[in-house]
C-alpha cells in the first residue's frame, strides 16, 4: 500500500459511513460538468463526480479520443477544473470515488460524460423545411448541411433535447448533409436549435455552432385580420401602414411578407373599440407583395395564432417615370428628358420674344401702362406644388387680346428641387382681364 492510499484509507473509513448513511444501496458515482458538457474551445469546464454528500476524493479517465495526461494516476477532491479547453478533451470521461471497502478500493465507474468542444471546424447552416413557420400538427425538416465531409452532425436545442442530438451524416454533392423531422405534435418544438459537425474519427470534436433557427408554431389561436392604409392599392412613394387587429388580446403581432424569410414584430395596443392593433409602418411604397399576420402572447413568443387573410398589396405608378424627389439623384433617362425640355423651353421663349416685339410695335400708339408685379409668385395660375401639374413640359395659355405686356422674372422658392431645367420664367400680365391672368411659362 502506497502512502496516499493509507491515507485515503483511514479517510475512506470516515467516509463509508456517511455513505451508508445517505447514499444507501447506490454504488456508482455520477459525473457531470459545468456549467456545460459542450465547450467553445479556449473556454472551461469544470467536472464533478458526486458520490456523498460533502467531499469526494475521485479519479477520473478518459475512454476515447486523445489521451490526456494530466488525468493519468492523480487524484481529485471534489471537482476538476480544465482550462483552457482544447480540442484534445473532446471525449467520454467517467469517473470512480475512493471506497475502501470495495475490493479495489475503489466504486464502479461513473456514468459516461461526453465533454464535446466546439469551435473547431467552420459552421454548418441550419434550415428548416419548408419552412420556419410551422402549423400545428404538421411535420418540419431541419436540414443541416456543410461543404465539409462530415462524419456526424448534432442537433442541440435549449428545450427538446438535454443533450445534443446525434445524427448521421450523408454524402452530400462534395459536402454532408442530414434532415431530421420532428412533428410538431408530438415535441415541443417552439424554440432555438443550432447544429454542429464533426470529423467521422472524432465525433466530439466540433464545428462553430450554425446560426441560430427558430421554430414557430401557428395556428394556435384564431387568425386576426390585416389592413392597409390608405389601401391595399397605393401610388409609388406612397407611405403604406399595414395595421394587424384581432379581438383576442394579443401581445405582439407578427408581419409576414410571401418570399421573405424574416417577419416585422410589434407591441399591440389596445384601442378604445376593445380590438388590440398594431400598425406597421412600411415607409414609401416600392414594390407589391402579399402580406399575412399573426399575433402571440408574451409567455409563448414562438406560439402564434393561425395567419391573417394574404393581403395583396400593388403599387401603381413607375417611380422612374415620375419627377425625381430632392434626395434622389437624377437618373440617366431623366437627365437627357430635362435636356430636351430645356431646347424646348428655349425655343418657345426665342418665339415669344418675337412675337412680343411684334405685337408690341403694333400697338405702339396706344397710352397703356406697363406695371411690374411685385409679388408675381403670389397668385401664379398654375400651382407648383400639385404633384399632377409637374409634368415639365406643360404650359398655360391665356388669349393674347390685349396689347399690354410685361415681362419679369420669377424667382421660384427655395425649396424646389435643383434639378428643374431653368429657374427663370417668362410671364405676361394682362391688366384688364378679368380675373387678372398671367402667362405663366414653366419650362
Ligand atoms: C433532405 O431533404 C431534401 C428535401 O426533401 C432533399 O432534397 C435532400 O436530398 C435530403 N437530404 C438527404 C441527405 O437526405
Ligand atoms: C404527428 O403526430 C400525430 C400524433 O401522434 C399524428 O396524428 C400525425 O399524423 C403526425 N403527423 C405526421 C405528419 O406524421
Ligand atoms: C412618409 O412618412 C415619413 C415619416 O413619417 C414622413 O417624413 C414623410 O413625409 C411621409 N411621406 C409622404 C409622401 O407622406
Ligand atoms: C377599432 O379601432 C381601430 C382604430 O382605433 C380601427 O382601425 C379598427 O378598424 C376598429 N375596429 C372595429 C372592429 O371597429
Amino acid at each position: 500500500m502506497s502512502p496516499t492510499v493509507v491515507i485515503l484509507a483511514c479517510l475512506g473509513f470516515f467516509l463509508d459511513h456517511r455513505v451508508r448513511a445517505h447514499v444507501g444501496g447506490q454504488d456508482k458515482p455520477f459525473c457531470s460538468a459545468w456549467p456545460s458538457p459542450v465547450v467553445p474551445q479556449g473556454g472551461h469546464v469544470t467536472l464533478w463526480c458526486h458520490y456523498h454528500p460533502g467531499f469526494n476524493i475521485f479519479t477520473l479517465y478518459k475512454e476515447d479520443g486523445v489521451p490526456v495526461p494530466e488525468l493519468y494516476k492523480r487524484i481529485f477532491w471534489n471537482s476538476f477544473l480544465i482550462s483552457p479547453v482544447t480540442a484534445a478533451h473532446a471525449g467520454t470521461y467517467r469517473c470512480r470515488v475512493f471506497h475502501p471497502h470495495s475490493p479495489t478500493e475503489w466504486s464502479a465507474p461513473s456514468n459516461p460524460l461526453v465533454i464535446m468542444v466546439t469551435g473547431v471546424h467552420r459552421k454548418p447552416s441550419l434550415l428548416a423545411l419548408p419552412g420556419p413557420l410551422v402549423k400545428s400538427g404538421e411535420t418540419v425538416i431541419l436540414q443541416c448541411s456543410s461543404d465539409i465531409v462530415f462524419g456526424h452532425f448534432f442537433l442541440h436545442s435549449e428545450v427538446t433535447f438535454e443533450e445534443p442530438l446525434h445524427l448521421v451524416a450523408e454524402l452530400h454533392g462534395r459536402g454532408s448533409q442530414v434532415n431530421y423531422s420532428i412533428n410538431s405534435t408530438t415535441s415541443d418544438l417552439e424554440e432555438t436549435f443550432r447544429c454542429y459537425g464533426s470529423l467521422t474519427h472524432s465525433p466530439y470534436v466540433f464545428s462553430a455552432p450554425s446560426d441560430p433557427l427558430n421554430i414557430v408554431i401557428t395556428g394556435l389561436y384564431e387568425k386576426p385580420s390585416l389592413s392597409a392604409q390608405p389601401g391595399p392599392t397605393v401610388q409609388a412613394g406612397e407611405n403604406l401602414t399595414l395595421s394587424c387587429s384581432s379581438q383576442t388580446s394579443f401581445d405582439m403581432y407578427h408581419l409576414s411578407r410571401e418570399g421573405e424569410a424574416r417577419e416585422l414584430s410589434l407591441s399591440a395596443v389596445p384601442s378604445v373599440n376593445g380590438t388590440f392593433q398594431a400598425n406597421f409602418p412600411l415607409g414609401p411604397a416600392t414594390h407589391g407583395g402579399t402580406y399575412r399576420c399573426f399575433g402571440s402572447f408574451r409567455t409563448a413568443p414562438y406560439k402564434w395564432s393561425d395567419p391573417s387573410d394574404p393581403l395583396p398589396v400593388s403599387v401603381t405608378g413607375n417611380p422612374s417615370r415620375s419627377w425625381p424627389s430632392p434626395t434622389e439623384p437624377s437618373s440617366k433617362t431623366s437627365n437627357s428628358r430635362h435636356l430636351h425640355v430645356l431646347i424646348g423651353t428655349s425655343v418657345v421663349m426665342i418665339l415669344f420674344t418675337i412675337f412680343f416685339f411684334l405685337l408690341h410695335r403694333g400697338c405702339s400708339n396706344k397710352k397703356n401702362a406697363a406695371v411690374m408685379d411685385q409679388e408675381p409668385a403670389g397668385d401664379r395660375t398654375v400651382n407648383r406644388e400639385d404633384p399632377d401639374e409637374q409634368d415639365p413640359q406643360e404650359v398655360t395659355y391665356a388669349q393674347l387680346n390685349h396689347c399690354v405686356l410685361t415681362q419679369g422674372k420669377i424667382t421660384r422658392p427655395s425649396q424646389r428641387p435643383k434639378t428643374r431645367p431653368t429657374d427663370t420664367s417668362v410671364y405676361t400680365e394682362l391688366p384688364n382681364a378679368e380675373p387678372r391672368s398671367k402667362v405663366v411659362f414653366y419650362p
